[in-house]
């Protein structure tokens, strides 16, 4: 088996993501809207998507991937793991074929992943025990946000880095370790990015690497680790749960169904809890226990929501979500349930605003680490229309009313959920709420504005 990939063939048959550089700044203000009714049809999930390939790439032979998300953050992973020697091939609207000879090769370039934390962090550990050097780096929000909460853990394989400052911010170089042994690791942050890369550094070192982590963050790369092939044990625990990974590990290509994403449904989903009248329909949505907080959430809020055809598809739990308006009431959000709607928390924070009583949320240190500083961006987003919110450290309480003033511009800090979540509190405020950019929607949904039509919203470009 060949350990490293021959030379990258130029296949230029997927769409290229646009250098985050290129966008205009586009301003889009959302309106109070009638009621939103229909199927909304949201795209596949992220966080599979981005596995999937980088899995691919790591095997030997063909993965075939279906319902692949193409946005602009999966789009620079597909981009990354052709540079890095694997075959990416599109034959058709998310239909996509990974052709890998079961390793990396020395990337020619600078590896761009644009906005995408994931994606980056990722590919950071899967490169990390290959005795390769790449560099990576990506839009001025990622080159932001803090790597050595990766890298730093990654050391005691071999692997060495050179980032900028104590935070290794990008541009970061990787120098993957050769002969790595294997480790044992304690995530102390509660993310799934970091355990992540750990799991897939530990593929390619000598021996057992045990990696435990308190918090239960989304386990979509033990998973899919499993159906690719890997020897990999999971032990779950009042503490936490504790994963061994064999290697080296030899993957086998497989096939990947991608289910669609639930946190890209809970933007359509807010939108119907909050207008009034409204009744939709969002199908097959992955339904992964780790991913599920928000439904749970909304649930103990009063929410009508109902999840009908619960399925299997692809080693994922899945079902059609049914939901429509209805009153809701303020609720405590424990800490523990961050890990499982780590990313639903500025589209909760304006359900909340509509909500009776106050909402409480706790344990959201990881949000100042987003794409945005969340917390921060979510707060300073609701007082400038007229929502009563109290920031802490890494908590958020918002007071819901009746009616919200709404008028306001909310600055979105180049994060794609900032975007949609404030988008979202225009279609039932009193005035029509603006966002200063909406270029950035494109890396998780870029069907979104689309989407939101169909089901009766209505956006404007302000006036400049
Ligand atoms: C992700 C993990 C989360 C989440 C991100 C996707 C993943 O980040 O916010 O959107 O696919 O592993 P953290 O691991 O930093 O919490």
């Amino acid at each position: 088996m060949p350990l490293l990939a021959p030379p990258v063939k130029r296949n230029r048959s997927f769409p290229m993501p646009h250098p985050a550089a290129d966008h205009a700044v586009q301003p889009l203000s959302a309106r109070k809207s009638g009621p939103l009714k229909g199927i909304a049809v949201v795209p596949g999930d992220k966080s599979i998507s981005q596995r999937a390939l980088i899995l691919g790439g790591m095997a030997l032979g063909e993965t075939r991937i279906s319902g692949l998300l193409e946005s602009e953050d999966v789009l620079n992973t597909a981009k990354a793991v052709r540079a890095l020697g694997a075959e990416v091939t599109r034959d058709g609207e998310g239909l996509w074929r990974v052709t890998g000879y079961g390793g990396w090769r020395q990337p020619e370039g600078v590896l761009d992943f644009g906005n995408s934390g994931t994606g980056s962090r990722l590919m950071m550990g899967a490169v990390a025990t290959t005795p390769i050097r790449a560099t990576f780096t990506g839009d001025a929000s990622l080159r932001s946000r803090p790597m050595a909460r990766v890298l730093d853990p990654l050391t005691p394989f071999g692997t060495r880095y050179e980032g900028q400052g104590p935070k290794a911010l990008m541009p970061v170089t990787v120098i993957g370790a050769a002969n790595a042994p294997a480790i044992c690791c304690d995530v102390a942050v509660a993310s799934a990015q970091v355990k992540s890369a750990l799991l897939l550094a530990a593929l390619k070192a000598e021996g057992t690497s045990r990696i435990s982590q308190h918090a239960l963050t989304r386990d979509h790369t033990e998973k899919m680790l499993a159906a690719f092939g890997a020897d990999i044990q999971v032990q779950t625990s009042a503490d936490g749960e504790t994963i061994c990974v064999r290697g080296p590990a030899h993957l086998k290509a497989c096939s990947v169904d991608v289910p669609r994403d639930p946190s890209s449904a809970a933007f359509p989903l807010a939108a119907a809890l909050i207008v009034p009248g409204s009744e939709i329909s969002i199908p097959a949505i992955l339904l992964n226990p780790r991913r599920i907080g928000l439904i749970e959430t909304l649930l103990e809020m009063g929410a009508d929501i109902q999840i009908r055809n619960r399925r299997s598809s692809g080693g994922e739990e899945i079902g059609d979500l049914w939901v429509r308006h209805a009153p809701l009431k303020g609720v405590v959000v424990p800490a523990d349930r961050a890990p499982s709607m780590i990313d639903e928390y500025p589209i909760l924070a304006v359900i909340a605003a509509f909500a009776q009583g106050e909402t409480v949320m706790q344990g959201l240190e990881e949000l100042r680490v987003k794409e945005s500083d969340r917390l921060s961006a979510i707060a300073r987003g609701l007082q400038v229309n007229g929502v009563a919110v109290r920031e802490a450290a890494d908590g958020l309480t918002v007071t819901g009313a009746r009616e919200i003033p709404g008028g306001g511009t909310v600055v979105t800090h180049m994060d794609h959920r900032i975007a949609m979540s404030f988008l979202t509190l225009g279609m039932a405020s009193r005035a029509p709420v603006t966002v200063d950019d909406i270029a950035m929607i494109a890396t998780s949904f870029p069907s979104y504005q689309d989407l939101m039509q169909g089901l009766g919203a209505e956006f404007a470009r302000p006036k400049s």
